[in-house]
């Protein structure tokens, strides 16, 4: 049976999809690189250096590995100054109640985010102490769609695997949850998440009585 409930961070719990993406598409409109939904939608969920080669596919010309160092520390910073101001209003909405509905379920909750502004986004967000394990970016190797960060969350918990179930907002989320041997639920549009064994519009909508009963 369920016992834990695996959460992303970015488009899932912090309004902060649309602040990734506002972030890159300024990047690429000064390198002069077309950006669109589609390569927006390709970010999602994806690290900080894999982004970058995704949106540079393209670019006109070849960067060297200091210029790439220099192209992601730069929309880090774009981002940076958006997130600096962040308070708990930024939680998207019914995500506290999504999270605490499963501890009140006397299941566990941990946080899987391929982000490395993870722990400053959970203090800003007012909710670092909701989570029985914290996973972020900096503690895995392997990027999402790998499943290295959501098999270390069900470590973390102390449970198997088939025990948990991951909530993402991204098709290389989706694809990691798989990977790990959990059930996915998607937050977002059919089109992306097509592969998510249960859809909802928004994690407002998430009740874990779903996969308890
Ligand atoms: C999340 C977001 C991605 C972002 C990644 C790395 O997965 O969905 O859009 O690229 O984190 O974030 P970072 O804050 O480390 O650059
Ligand atoms: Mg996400």
């Amino acid at each position: 049976s369920i016992k834990g409930v695996i959460f992303d961070l970015d488009g899932v719990i912090a309004d902060t999809a649309v602040v990734h993406h506002a972030a890159w598409k300024r990047l690429a409109g000064e390198i002069g690189i077309a950006f669109d939904d589609s390569v927006g939608e390709r970010l999602k969920g994806v690290d900080r250096r894999g982004s970058l080669d995704i949106l540079l596919e393209r670019a006109p010309r070849a960067y060297s590995e200091d210029e790439k160092e220099a192209l992601a520390s730069r929309k880090n910073d774009y981002y940076r100054q958006q997130i600096e101001s962040f308070g708990p209003h930024n939680l998207l909405p019914g995500s506290r109640n999504a999270i605490e509905s499963v501890h009140r379920a006397g299941l566990k909750t941990a946080l899987a985010s391929a982000s490395r502004n993870a722990p400053l986004l959970l203090e800003r967000l007012g909710i670092a102490d909701l989570f029985d394990y914290v996973v972020d970016a900096n503690r895995v190797s392997r990027a999402k769609p790998d499943p290295e960060i959501f098999l270390a969350a069900a470590r973390g918990l102390g449970l198997e695997p088939s025990e948990c179930i991951g909530v993402e907002d991204a098709a290389a989320g989706i694809a990691s949850i798989h990977a790990a041997g959990m059930k996915a639920v998607g937050v977002g549009h059919a089109q992306a998440l097509a592969e998510a064994d249960l859809l909802l519009s928004n994690v407002a909508a998430f009740d874990i009585s779903l996969f308890t009963t």
